[in-house]
C-alpha cells in the first residue's frame, strides 16, 4: 500500500509515517451513539467494536433502524460517537479538529448515498467535481479529473446530462464517479444499490469491486444478502449491536 492511499492525509505541521503494515483503517472500540430528540433519547448504537485493515472489503448487514446509516455517518466522520472510541488509521478521532476531519472527508474517503444526493441544478461533470472544488484543485484539473472519473463509470456521453434527465442507474454512476475523483482511500457506501434495478444494480457492484480490487478499503451498508455477497467479510448489526454470523454458509440469517 502506497502513501498515496493511507487514509490520513498528509499534514504538514504534524509528522505522520505510514507503512504497510500500518493500524487498521477502522478500529472502533464500544462505540454508542444516542440520538437525543427533545425528550426522547434513541440509542441508535450499543457499543459497536469492529475493526477493518486497509484494503478489506466489508459488508455491514441489517434491518431497517438497525443503526446501519448512523454507523456509517461515524465513520465516515460526518457525526461523533456519545461514547467509546473511533480509530481512523490509528488515530482517535475524537483528538482531531474540525478542520483536520474535513481534510479526510473530502480527501480520504468516497461516499455513495442510497439517495444520490446530486445536486440537481449541476449538470453530471460540474456534481463530479464539486469535492475537487472544495479541495482547492485548479479549474482545468478540475474538469479533466471529473471527465475522467466519469469516463469511467461509462458516463462519457453523459456528461452535461443534468441528474433529471439521468436514469437512476446513471445517477448512482455520476455519484459513485463523485465518490472516486479524489481517489479516496476509504470508500463508504450506504445501501448504493438501493434505488436501482437489478442491472444498474450490478453496473455499480462492479465499479465498487474494481475499486476494491485497486487496493480501497470499502465498507459497503445494505440489507440484501445478494449484495452483500459481493464483500469478502459480512458483519451484522441488530438494535445497535454487531452480532455474530451464526451461519456463514447462507449469509447467517437470523
Ligand atoms: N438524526 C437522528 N435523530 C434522531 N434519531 C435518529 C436519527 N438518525 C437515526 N435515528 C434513529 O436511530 C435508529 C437507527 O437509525 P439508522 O438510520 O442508523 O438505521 P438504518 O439501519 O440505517 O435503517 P435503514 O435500513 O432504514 O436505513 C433509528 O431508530 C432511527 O429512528
Ligand atoms: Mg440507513
Amino acid at each position: 500500500m502506497t502513501a498515496e492511499h493511507a487514509v490520513l492525509p498528509a499534514e504538514g505541521t504534524r509528522s505522520h509515517t505510514w507503512d504497510a503494515a500500518g493500524p487498521p483503517v477502522i478500529e472502533l472500540d464500544g462505540v454508542t451513539k444516542t440520538y437525543r430528540t427533545g425528550t426522547l433519547e434513541v440509542d441508535a448504537l450499543r457499543g459497536v467494536s469492529l475493526t477493518i485493515d486497509e484494503g478489506e472489503y466489508v459488508a455491514v448487514m441489517g434491518p431497517s433502524g438497525s443503526g446501519k446509516s448512523t454507523l456509517m455517518h461515524i465513520l465516515g466522520c460526518l457525526d461523533v460517537p456519545s461514547g467509546g472510541v473511533y480509530r481512523l488509521a490509528g488515530e482517535d478521532v475524537s483528538t482531531l479538529d474540525e478542520t483536520r476531519l474535513a481534510e479526510i472527508r473530502n480527501q480520504r474517503i468516497g461516499f455513495v448515498f442510497q439517495q444520490f444526493n446530486l445536486l440537481p441544478t449541476l449538470t453530471a461533470w460540474r456534481n463530479v467535481e464539486l469535492p475537487l472544488v472544495y479541495a482547492g484543485v485548479e479549474r482545468h484539473e478540475r474538469r479533466e479529473r471529473a471527465l475522467a472519473a466519469l469516463d469511467r463509470v461509462g458516463l462519457s456521453d453523459r456528461v452535461e446530462h443534468r441528474p433529471g434527465e439521468l436514469s437512476g442507474g446513471q445517477q448512482q454512476r455520476v455519484a459513485t464517479a463523485r465518490a472516486l475523483v479524489t481517489d479516496p482511500a476509504l470508500i463508504l457506501a450506504d445501501e448504493p444499490t438501493g434505488n436501482l434495478d437489478s442491472s444498474s444494480a450490478a453496473d455499480v457492484l462492479g465499479l465498487i469491486d474494481e475499486l476494491h480490487r485497486a487496493g480501497r478499503t470499502i465498507v459497503l451498508i445494505t440489507h440484501e444478502p445478494d449484495v452483500a455477497a459481493a464483500a469478502q467479510r459480512t458483519e451484522r448489526i441488530r438494535d445497535g449491536r454487531i452480532v455474530p454470523v451464526t451461519d456463514p454458509g447462507t449469509g447467517g440469517h437470523r
